[in-house]
This record gives structure tokens, C-alpha cells and sequence, in this order.
């Protein structure tokens, strides 16, 4: 063998050996579950650029559940817990219950609320929005905010958001533009709220000129 095919073989062997790791392996799988090598630098980032975008969901939310005297609210793919502290600390009277897939996520949002002192309002729950363990019809709002992109079965996910939903509450879904989701995990993103929601109201929640960043969905069972 010369030395040149030697070389190539040693340096794909010592590749593979790397991805191999079990920490590549996880921060590959976070990668696809949040955009991120793992919670602690989704955390760190988020907490950086969108302060401003989670006080504005809190509020948009809050504005949502007005006249609901103790809201029961839902939050898909919460990761950090960045929106859930400020849900809890608009709404004295709301009782937050976030799932996450990921347990690494769901660690940082209990750290984050048990700082905030308000552990004592909120479930955490590790689980697939595809498959939910929650009773039909049981929370006043259901939110979430840039996780339907990494969903594998969206379509799944929005018939659950649908089941548990109370019949007069709903659902706000804010997401990036299906197609960048579809870029980036190729997942339909807020294109499957259609064929489970029918038509939808859809609202530019933040973007730049012309361009919109994310998008806001609000679903009504
Ligand atoms: C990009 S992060 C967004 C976190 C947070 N909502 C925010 O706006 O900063 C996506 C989150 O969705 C979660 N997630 C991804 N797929 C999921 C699924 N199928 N079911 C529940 N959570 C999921 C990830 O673990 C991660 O916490």
C-alpha cells in the first residue's frame, strides 16, 4: 500500500473513532432536536440574542388567555425555559407544563425555574409531541416557539396539539419559515397545521425588512 492510501485510510479511521464518541454522538443528536451541540450553548446563546422575542411571546400569550382566571398552559419544546419564566412570572395564576424530548433541556428549564421561584407552578414533562401523555382537552393554551421544524412527524404533533386543547382555547406556534425548516431537518413545519387545523390564521412575529424570521400560528380546534 503506498504511503499516500495509508495516510487516507489512518485519517477516515481516526474520523470514524471521533464520531464514535458518545459526546460527538449526543451533540449530533441535539444538533437535530434544537440547531444546537447540546442545552448548555442553546441556553447561552438564547438567553443572548432573544430576550426580546420571549417577553413578546409572554405577552402575546398572556393577551391570549385574558379572562382565563388560572390558565393551564402548555409549552412543546420548551428547551431552557427562557418563555416558561416569563409565562410564570406574567401570569401569577398559570400552572405551566412544558414537554421536551430532550431530558438535558428539561434539566436546564427546571434549574432556570427553580432560580426564578416558581418550580412550584410547573411540570416538566420528557416526551414526543407526536405522542403525548396528557387527557384529551385538558390546557387552555398550547405554545411553542421554534421547535416545530425539528419535529420528524408534524403532522402527528399538530393532531395532539389538536386533541389536547380545550375546545375554546388555542394554540400559538411560532416557527421559521417552513421552507428554512425544510432546509434544515427536512420536517413541513407549520405547512402541516393546515391539514389539521384547516386554515390558519399566520402572522410575521419578527424579521428583518422584508424578510420574516419567524412566523406566528394561531390555531383554534
Ligand atoms: C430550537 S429549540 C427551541 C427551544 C425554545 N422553545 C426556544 O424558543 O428557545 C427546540 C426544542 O424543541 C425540542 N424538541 C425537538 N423535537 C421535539 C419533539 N418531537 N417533541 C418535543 N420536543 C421536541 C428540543 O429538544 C428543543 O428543546
Amino acid at each position: 500500500m503506498g504511503i499516500r492510501r495509508v495516510a487516507i485510510v489512518a485519517s477516515l479511521t481516526a474520523v470514524a473513532a471521533w464520531l464514535a464518541q458518545p459526546s460527538v454522538r449526543r451533540a449530533a443528536k441535539s444538533m437535530r432536536t434544537s440547531s444546537a451541540p447540546g442545552a448548555g450553548a442553546y441556553e447561552l446563546v438564547a438567553g443572548w440574542f432573544l430576550g426580546g422575542y420571549y417577553r413578546d411571546i409572554a405577552r402575546d400569550c398572556a393577551a391570549a388567555l385574558t379572562g382565563v382566571a388560572e390558565p393551564s398552559i402548555l409549552e412543546i419544546g420548551p428547551g431552557p425555559g427562557h418563555l416558561a419564566e416569563r409565562l410564570l412570572d406574567l401570569l401569577p395564576g398559570a400552572h405551566w407544563m412544558g414537554i421536551d424530548i430532550d431530558p438535558a433541556m428539561l434539566g436546564a428549564a427546571e434549574r432556570r425555574l427553580a432560580r426564578a421561584g416558581t418550580r412550584d407552578r410547573a411540570t416538566l414533562v420528557e416526551g414526543d409531541v407526536a405522542q403525548m401523555p396528557f387527557p384529551d382537552a385538558s390546557f387552555d393554551l398550547v405554545v411553542s416557539s421554534l421547535s416545530a421544524h425539528h419535529w420528524p412527524d408534524t403532522t402527528a404533533g399538530f393532531a395532539e396539539i389538536r386533541r389536547v386543547l380545550r375546545p375554546d382555547g388555542h394554540a400559538l406556534v411560532y416557527d421559521l419559515p417552513p421552507r428554512w425548516g425544510h432546509i434544515e431537518t427536512g420536517s413541513a413545519g407549520l405547512d402541516a397545521a393546515n391539514a389539521i387545523f384547516g386554515d390558519f390564521e399566520r402572522t410575521r412575529a419578527r424579521g428583518v425588512g422584508p424578510l420574516t424570521i419567524v412566523w406566528r400560528a394561531d390555531l383554534r380546534p
